[in-house]
Parts: C-alpha cells; sequence; structure tokens
C-alpha cells in the first residue's frame, strides 16, 4: 500500500514536469487505471490520442493499440510501459495474408479491426473497433467485406448488415473460451442478471446474450440500466470501473479465468519507469504509419 501510494505521487510529479498524458485501456490493472487521465475501449483511447494536446502520451494496454496512437500522434511522444504486452490475435494475420486475400476477392473491401499490426492495418481500406463494426461496414459502398482478423466479430458484423461478409480465422483466446454451458450455468446462479458480452465472444454465446457491447458500451449500458445484476462476458478487468460506477449493482464474471495475460504486464512500477526514462518510445516505420493512418481515419470518419 505505501509503495502504492509512492508510485502514485511519483507519477504524478513526472506527469506534469513532463507534460505528459496517460491512457488505459478497461482491461487494465485497477491500480494503473486510477492513475490514468483517462480509461476507455479502443474507439474512445484512439479519439483521445488524436485530439489530446499534451507533449507525452503513456499508453497502458497492448501493443496495437500504443501503435495506433503513435500513428495518429506523430508529433507526440508515445511510450508503452511494457513492449511485450502484445495482444496474440494482432499476431494471426501478415500483410501477406491481406494481399492474397485481395487477389481472390479483388472486388472486396478490406475491413481490419484495430486489433491488428501497423503493417496489416497498412494493408487495408478502414479500420472498425467493438464499438463501430457494424456501422463501419453498412458505410461502405462495396458489398463483399473481407473482415481481418477476428472470426466472432466477423460474425456479429454478419447479423447486422445485407453484406457478404468474408471471415479471417483470427480469435481472441480470452472471448472465445466462453462455451454456451459457461453461460447456462451462470444464468442458473444469478436468473435476475442481464448477461452482456463483447462481440468477440462465440455466436453461440452471442445467440445468449442479452447485450452486445464493447467494453465502454458495457460501462454505460450498466449505468443506465435498470437493472440491479449483471453477468459480465469479458475480461475482468473491466468489473473495476463497473463496481466503481455502480457501487449498488452487482457484477458476476462470466468466467473468473477470462484474464488478458498481457493486459496485466502493465504495473505502476513500470508506467513510473515510463515517465523517468521516456522509454520505451513507440516508433512506427513512416511508410507504413502514412498507410496505416488512413485506414484508421477513415474509420474515426465514419
Ligand atoms: P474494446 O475496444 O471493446 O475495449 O475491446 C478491445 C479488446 O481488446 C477486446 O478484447
Ligand atoms: Fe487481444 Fe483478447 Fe487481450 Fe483483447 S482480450 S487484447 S483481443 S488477447
Amino acid at each position: 500500500q505505501i509503495r502504492t501510494i509512492m508510485f502514485e505521487k511519483e507519477i504524478l510529479r513526472l506527469k506534469s514536469e513532463r507534460n505528459a498524458i496517460i491512457l488505459a485501456h478497461n482491461y487494465q490493472p485497477g491500480d494503473v487505471q486510477d492513475i490514468a487521465d483517462l480509461t476507455g475501449d479502443s474507439l474512445e483511447l484512439s479519439r483521445a490520442a488524436a485530439t489530446i494536446d499534451c507533449k507525452v502520451l503513456v499508453f497502458c494496454g497492448v501493443d496495437f493499440m500504443a501503435e495506433t496512437a503513435a500513428i495518429l500522434s506523430p508529433e507526440k511522444i508515445v511510450i508503452h510501459p511494457d513492449t511485450s504486452a502484445c495482444c496474440p490475435m494482432a499476431q494471426m494475420i501478415s500483410p501477406h495474408d491481406v494481399r492474397s486475400l485481395r487477389e481472390k476477392h479483388p472486388d472486396a473491401a478490406v475491413v481490419c479491426y484495430v486489433n491488428s499490426s501497423a503493417d496489416v492495418k497498412a494493408e487495408s481500406d478502414i479500420c472498425c473497433t467493438s464499438a463501430n463494426g457494424v456501422q463501419v461496414v453498412n458505410a461502405l459502398d462495396a458489398d463483399e467485406i473481407l473482415f481481418i482478423p477476428d472470426r466472432n466479430l466477423a460474425a456479429y458484423v454478419a447479423r447486422h448488415t445485407d453484406k457478404r461478409i468474408i471471415p479471417w480465422d483470427g480469435y481472441c483466446y480470452v472471448h472465445d473460451r466462453y462455451t454456451a454451458s459457461d453461460v447456462s450455468e451462470a444464468r442458473k446462479k444469478h436468473p435476475d442478471a442481464e448477461l452482456l458480452v463483447h462481440p468477440e465472444c462465440r455466436p453461440e454465446v452471442i445467440d445468449m446474450a442479452d447485450g452486445v457491447y464493447s467494453t465502454s458500451g458495457m460501462l454505460k449500458h450498466a449505468r443506465a440500466s435498470g437493472a440491479n445484476e449483471f453477468i459480465i462476458g469479458t475480461e475482468v478487468g473491466i468489473l473495476h470501473r463497473l463496481c466503481a460506477e455502480n457501487p449498488e449493482k452487482m457484477f458476476y464474471p462470466l468466467s473468473s479465468g477470462a484474464v488478458c495475460e498481457d493486459m496485466k504486464k502493465i504495473s505502476l512500477k513500470k508506467v513510473l519507469r515510463a515517465l523517468e526514462t521516456l522509454s520505451p518510445r513507440v516508433e512506427v516505420p513512416q511508410t507504413t504509419a502514412v498507410r496505416a493512418r488512413r485506414a484508421i481515419e477513415r474509420m474515426l470518419a465514419v
């Protein structure tokens, strides 16, 4: 506890000395979320990275999120406190895979979930997040969509569009693990609770849910809903904010094993070290960054 208070004090001091802003994803450890200037989902954090006025951005999340911030804010120093914090789904497709897909489907548009590398974004027409996937796809002229890399988000989007969605076979190991029997068990234990799930879940889990939301979409829904109990089908880090913002409501994880190991690699100690040394810096090669930025900015304009 004393160590945490010391870290927090020093982080606050260095933050103002360096003109730094700390952005944290909703899955970050609770103490990291608590010292952040803004906690949000991928879309909110991208928007913030593009518009917030500061010299240094400390990005607490996984690699593709910090990379997106660096692409959108080339004039800022973007630091990622632990560069080994990666999203495995982002590694499930390569730029070469995207080029091969395009050869096979020359009339299709490529919609790339932000959980992807900068190289893959650079090969894509437009990005999307879990919050705006349906909107992005429906805003395009093309009738055929190559949706990469998440097969489950692709299946979810396909339910809400008339376009032909051709999915890539990537997935998130945290969300893809939930099964229909996890849902039945949780429903039995908490019969009055609403079930909220992330669109990275499998179709059979989506079928059983009361609502499908991005992480910040869940926060918004939980605040507004008249329900008092919720089963949460996404990474457990989100419970920190859900409980803090709704002290009178109850939240149960769909599975307590839903932990994204990489999200938990960031700690207060690493944030402090990053602010002291202004490293590790996230730098995306200019040629890739320019092309990837086009796809991200097209999304932000939708
Ligand atoms: P959100 O954009 O909904 O926060 O999701 C990011 C993510 O990595 C989900 O696993
Ligand atoms: Fe990637 Fe899944 Fe972790 Fe999100 S929860 S960052 S999709 S591994």
